[in-house]
């Protein structure tokens, strides 16, 4: 009997788990969503191609493997429809290796004019939302009146499907706003709704599964399994900094609920995070910089949302924030991306703990929007270019120093190191 291992980003998100999840999965026979939907923005790049999914998971583009969409995750059929076409366009056929739980979401068109209508009603108090329609597909799931993907199959369908729109269209209404003040992706909600209902039929001939089932089967016959995470803990709807958060637990505890997997079933835990932190949105963010150093790790670390092209706010490594997520987490063995982003940089902060209210923690208070001064240690740059370095002895000894930092103030291995998007440039260190 085998155990699910878990893959999951311990910041706010943007870690660089696609690329991760698209290393390891040679080693795997199924790769897993149990969380978040088109919200997400994994990118994969190898042999000159560089690729972003949404809702797919990260094994797609390995052939022989089997890619679950977990219950947990929520299904936007356009969005889906979209991903094949890419994916096809590139030579895959994910027809053949992707099953879809029946017990999975649906995000409605009218579920993303209400995240619009949420988001405007929130005035500057904004979250920041990818607006793809999250918060109101899952406030629909736990109100217990969500559309999921095996009600396709139901002959009241339509039924069901008016129902939902029209309470959606009500509370659009009650927040004082005209429902035609808000487009999708710019087609009113007619043209919209159109273009729904045909990917809807495309959806039908996908293989649509009791993925719990499924799963739970291929591990009693040692199957190897690898859930993959979406978002970051930071952004977890019980722990993440509330209420600039998402609304699902994108925590190890994620994996239970949204694939159907015992807590006694989890193995490993790989945690990925980035060598500084990066977030896009609103919300607190203690170490963030609005310096010249933030705009030289955006503009290196390429980073700009994926999913919303929006530019990332940037700074440097917090580290009772990873403590924090490796904690919720049982983060095993950690994965440190982009470090190759910090080549230039002579001096490199590191926040070891808060000051609040003139006191030093090394906890993530309640409120994190209370104001926190971050303590800051000091480190030499390695001043040194690493791309296509493939041995850990190799890499300058200041990078070296700097991930032995992070193992020392976490307790936990750098199993991994990253040094440059391509697949490639992956070190791996320890035995996974
Ligand atoms: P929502 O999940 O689209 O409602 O967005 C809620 C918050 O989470 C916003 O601040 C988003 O920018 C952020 N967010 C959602 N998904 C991602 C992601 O995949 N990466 C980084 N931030 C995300």
């Amino acid at each position: 009997m085998s155990k699910i291992d878990v893959l999951l980003g311990l910041q706010w998100g943007d870690e660089g788990k696609g690329k991760v999840v698209d290393v390891l999965a040679p080693r795997y026979d199924i790769i897993a969503r149990f969380q978040g939907g088109p919200n997400a923005g994994h990118t994969l790049e190898f042999e000159g191609i560089k690729h972003v999914l949404h809702i797919i998971p990260s094994g797609i583009c390995h052939r022989d493997k089997i890619n679950v969409i977990g219950n947990g995750v929520l299904v936007e059929p356009v969005i889906l429809r979209k991903e094949f076409a890419a994916l096809e366009s590139i030579g895959f056929e994910p027809r053949t290796n992707l099953y879809i739980s029946r017990k999975a979401h649906l995000i409605l068109p009218t579920h993303r004019l209400l995240d619009a209508a949420n988001e405007a009603s929130k005035a500057e108090r904004k979250i920041g939302s990818t607006l793809k329609g999250i918060g109101p597909a899952y406030t629909d799931k736990v109100a217990r009146v969500g559309v999921r993907v095996g009600d396709i199959a139901r002959s009241d369908f339509k039924a069901v499907y008016e129902k939902a729109k029209e309470s959606h269209l009500n509370l659009i209404r009650s927040l004082g706003y005209d429902v035609d003040a808000f487009r999708v992706e710019d087609k009113t909600l007619s043209e919209y709704e159109r273009q729904w209902f045909e990917a809807l039929d495309f959806l039908k001939g996908l293989k649509v599964i009791d993925s719990e089932y499924y799963l739970n089967e291929a591990l009693d016959k040692g199957l190897k399994i690898l859930a993959e995470g979406a978002q970051g803990s930071m952004l977890d709807i019980d722990f993440g900094s509330y209420p600039f958060v998402t609304s699902s637990n994108t925590i190890t505890a994620g994996v239970c609920s949204g694939l159907g997997i015992a807590p006694s079933r989890v193995g490993k835990v790989f945690g990925i995070c980035k060598a500084y932190c990066t977030r896009v949105g609103s919300g607190p963010f203690p170490t963030e910089l609005f310096d010249a150093d933030g705009e030289e790790l955006r503009q290196k670390g390429r980073e700009f949302g994926s999913t919303t092209g929006r530019p990332r706010r940037c700074g440097w490594l917090d580290i009772p924030a990873l403590r924090y997520a490796c904690m919720l987490n049982g983060v095993t063995h950690l994965m440190l991306m982009k470090i190759d982003v910090m080549n230039g940089f002579s001096r490199i902060k590191v926040c070891d703990s808060y000051e609040i209210n003139g006191k030093r923690t090394m906890n993530v208070p309640y409120d994190m929007e209370e104001s926190i001064s971050p303590l800051y240690s000091d480190y030499d740059g390695w001043l040194q270019d690493v791309g296509g370095v493939g041995d850990y002895e190799a890499l300058p000894q200041r990078m070296k120093d700097y991930i032995a930092m992070i193992e020392q103030k976490t307790g936990l291995p750098v199993a991994l190191v990253s040094t440059s998007p391509d697949r490639k440039d992956t070190i791996i260190r320890t035995e996974l």
